[in-house]
């Protein structure tokens, strides 16, 4: 992004990739996962459509095809993404880049480069854990799991994070017996979640056949004769045939020559910048996963874009507390902004309002009755300060939200738009209005 728009901008732009264009989230990471995870909803729709009088033939899962249809899906994108580089003038060099002084970029060719401004922009990759290295034959990384290769029929996930629990739900559907083992006493805790958006997963994960251990600790993998085992907690064997294992990602770092051209990286090992995305050496930024904070494909995108505008116009900043995410989980969970406990913790007062997927008319249709929206905005000036929302297409319905939140818009704004009925953002309209004590379809609180 960052390099299409310094091109757009009429910078002489090259763009160093040593892989395909699109990085994690086309490649290995959003792109891939949201094609299974429509497929893999079709699939559970259709063997659970019995109340609608509907009923098909057990299906059957041609997995050769699913995972060559959602390379299409990503091979297309790829394409999209060289042809854009390409009319906008960028020149690719399909090589690995390494800083080798300021200004000047080493590539794996021989050659160099020189260039005013360099953007690091390497992303982010993987965090293995000693007892599952990733070329254990058992074990998988996410990418594994994305390759789509077999349907494994136990399948042990060691983090349940985005990550761990996105493929939990994809493998779920696909026939896999799955434990999602979490060293903390809570799933998703690395989000800012209302406690009742994760019970709601909860419940429904447990509903769907989805064991959630806990405070589980996962000790090591042990294979015998009778198989293979994860040894978890304190003294539990779980027998498996794949273990996932989804416990975060770090920065990639590694052989980009930082240390030796000064670049600093913060306590955590993420590349230190400052408000304008500048790096300790001056005329190297960083972007991204790479700098830490969201690890999301739209917040590294907008950093990308920003910084390009900065070199040219005004000087502008991002409002990260405004960038939204969404966890493709079965329901989806999406959220911007601020939680309850987080405004209350920063000592702000609080309109809260809440509606229940079960009181709107399109999602009982869909057969989609569970999850609600929720709402959170300042008390004394009204001001939009987060929501959250956890139940069917959740991703696609938090963008009026964020709009809400970039927008510092008051919660009037939301109430008091007419919105089309009968549709699923009705229910943020809802809320809000509950929030303000004049909900017509619910009891105001
Ligand atoms: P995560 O930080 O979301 O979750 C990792 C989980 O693993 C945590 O709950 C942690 O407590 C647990 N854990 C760590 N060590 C463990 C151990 N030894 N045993 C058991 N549990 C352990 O990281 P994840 O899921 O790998 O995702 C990486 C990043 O990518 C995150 O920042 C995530 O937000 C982002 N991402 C976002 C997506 C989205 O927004 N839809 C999709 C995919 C990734």
């Amino acid at each position: 992004m960052c390099a299409l728009r310094a091109a757009q901008l009429g910078l002489k732009t090259t763009l160093v990739e040593e892989a395909k264009v699109g990085g994690t989230c086309l490649n290995w990471g959003c792109i891939p996962t949201k094609a299974l995870y429509s497929a893999t909803r079709l699939l559970a729709q259709a063997v659970d459509a019995e109340d609608m009088g509907l009923s098909f033939a057990p299906p059957s899962i041609d997995l050769v095809q699913l995972a060559s249809w959602k390379d299409g899906v990503v091979d297309t994108l790829v394409r999209g993404i060289d042809t854009l580089l390409e009319k906008n003038g960028v020149t690719v060099l399909r090589t690995r880049g390494r800083l080798s002084a300021p200004g000047r970029v080493a590539l794996a060719t021989g050659d160099a480069l020189e260039a005013e401004r360099i953007v690091l922009a390497t992303g982010s990759e993987a965090v293995e854990i000693p007892p599952f290295p990733f070329d254990h034959p058992a074990v998988w990384s996410s990418d594994d799991a994305l390759a789509m290769r077999e349907i494994p029929k136990r399948l042990a996930v060691i983090g349940g994070g985005v990550i761990g629990l996105e493929l939990a739900t994809i493998y779920r559907r696909l026939g896999s017996e799955v434990t999602v083992l979490e060293l903390l006493p809570e799933i998703l805790s690395t989000v800012d979640l209302d406690r009742r958006v994760v019970s709601t997963l909860k419940r429904a994960l447990k509903s769907q056949g989805i064991t959630v251990l806990t405070a589980t600790a996962a000790a090591g993998v042990e294979s015998t004769d009778a198989g293979t085992f994860l040894k978890a907690g304190d003294d539990e064997r779980i027998p498996v045939d794949r273990i996932l294992v989804a416990v975060g990602r770090r920065p990639r770092t590694r052989d980009l020559g930082l240390e030796a051209c000064g670049v600093d990286l913060d306590e955590r090992g993420f590349v230190a910048v400052d408000e304008g995305w500048g790096t300790s050496v001056a005329g190297v930024y960083a972007i991204g996963d790479l700098i830490g904070g969201a690890m999301l494909a739209h917040k590294a995108s907008a950093e990308g874009v920003c910084l390009a505008e900065s070199w040219v116009g005004e000087p502008h900043s991002i409002d990260l507390d405004g960038i939204p995410q969404a966890i493709f989980t079965d329901p989806e969970i999406a959220s911007v902004g601020w939680s309850e406990a987080r405004a209350k913790a920063a000592g702000r007062a609080v309109l809260v309002g809440r509606f229940p997927y079960a009181a709107l008319g399109k999602a009982l249709g869909m057969r989609e009755p569970h999850g609600f929206f929720q709402v959170v905005a300042d008390a004394n000036d009204h001001r939009i300060l987060g929501a959250q929302i956890v139940g069917a297409e959740a991703s696609d319905l938090i963008s009026e939200a964020a709009v809400a939140v970039q927008a510092s818009l008051p919660i009037e704004a939301v109430a008091d738009a007419v919105h089309p009925h009968p549709t699923l953002p009705e229910g943020l309209k809802e809320a809000a209005e509950n929030a303000l004590g004049r909900a017509i379809h619910t009891v105001n609180r």
